[in-house]
């Protein structure tokens, strides 16, 4: 998937310095910038007033501090500048034994434990930041994947004979999209997404639904409809742009024999490909009022038969892979194996 289409909570989640403005260079931060440097230039003189550095092991001192406050926030930056600035003053008189390090001592322990606090107080407000940030975009995804089970419940309430059908093509989907070699993020997105794949079929009447017998011209024709309906619900939402990609393409065929746009190939979007495989799979292996579930060597030789016609041969491949391997979420399929 290109970044174009991927929804824009993924994006700021992988991209957080994309998604919020650069900051503004204002009053206030012009004179916190002088202000740094006025303050850079007073401990300058005072060092020099004092008699200056007489060696430059001190500067060594710095690396420490930095990694501790870097590590242990603040008060690991304090500590380790004590630390750095106890050890100072009898490493500067091994070197010059003639020399008085008495005040130029001082000043440069003042100068680590200022430096350690001020660093490591930065890195805390960063870390805190984080934390906050992350917080909120775990808050933000889970509200999204709530407001898709919603959407997706709604539709499937118009057909009950499903059972689980939407929560097991989510975690079939899943499975088969990391089989596939999709990243962490990319998975959930196609997993999530999965769960809407039928939710155009909320303009099918009821009656066509749920509908025992086989089905007329007219009313195949409505059931046929879905998928392009399910992509006009879900268009304009961009954080559903897989969801309507899914909704729209996962009854294309590989051979460009299925609808609404006979779509071919690698045209057909890797979502729409994943979710044709796991649709069909689910509807073999579980009850339906109609028909009892398929049988599991029977199944897997339907998903055989139809590699390269309707279905993506590698992804049937990785699919039948997982299926017998047992590494496939179970639900229905569970007493097969
Ligand atoms: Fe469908």
């Amino acid at each position: 998937m290109t970044a174009r289409t991927q929804p824009q909570l993924l994006l700021a989640r992988r991209f957080p310095a994309a998604a919020r403005p650069a900051p503004e260079l204002d009053r206030r931060s012009l004179l916190t910038a002088g202000a740094t440097s006025a303050s850079g230039l007073a401990v300058f003189l005072v060092i020099v007033l004092t008699g200056g550095t007489p060696t430059s092991l001190g500067h060594f001192a710095y690396v420490p501090i930095v990694i501790a406050a870097y590590r242990a926030g603040a008060r690991g930056g304090v500590l380790a500048a004590l630390a750095g600035a106890l050890m100072l003053g009898p490493a500067m008189s091994l070197v010059d034994p003639r020399s008085d390090f008495g005040l130029p001592w001082l000043v440069r322990g003042v100068a680590f434990v200022g430096v350690g606090g001020i660093v490591g107080w930065l890195f805390d407000r960063g870390r805190s930041a984080t934390v906050a940030w992350r917080a909120a975009a775990v808050r933000a995804s889970e509200e999204h994947q709530g407001a898709m089970t919603a959407l997706a419940a709604a539709a499937e309430a118009k057909d009950p004979t499903t059972g689980d059908h939407l929560y097991r093509c989510r975690d079939l989907a899943g499975a088969l999209a990391a089989e596939a070699g999709l990243g962490p993020d990319a998975v959930a997105d196609v997993a999530w997404s999965a769960m809407l794949h039928d939710i155009g079929k909320l303009w099918v009447p009821d009656q066509v639904l749920v509908k025992p017998g086989p089905l007329e011209a007219g009313e195949w024709e409505l059931v046929r409809q879905h998928p392009l309906r399910g992509s006009e619900i879900l268009e304009g939402a961009p954080s559903l742009e897989t969801a309507r990609r899914i909704a729209r393409w996962h009854h294309e065929n590989l051979d460009g024999t299925g609808y609404p746009d006979g779509l071919r190939g690698a045209a057909i979007p890797l979502e729409a490909r994943i979710v044709r495989v796991v649709d069909a799979w689910d509807a073999m292996a579980n009850d339906r009022p109609y028909r009892p579930a398929v049988e599991l060597g029977r199944a897997m030789q339907e998903l055989r038969d139809g590699a390269g016609a309707q279905f993506d041969p590698e992804l049937v491949a990785l699919f039948l892979a997982m299926v017998e391997s047992g590494r496939l979420p179970l639900f229905g399929a569970a007493e097969w194996l």
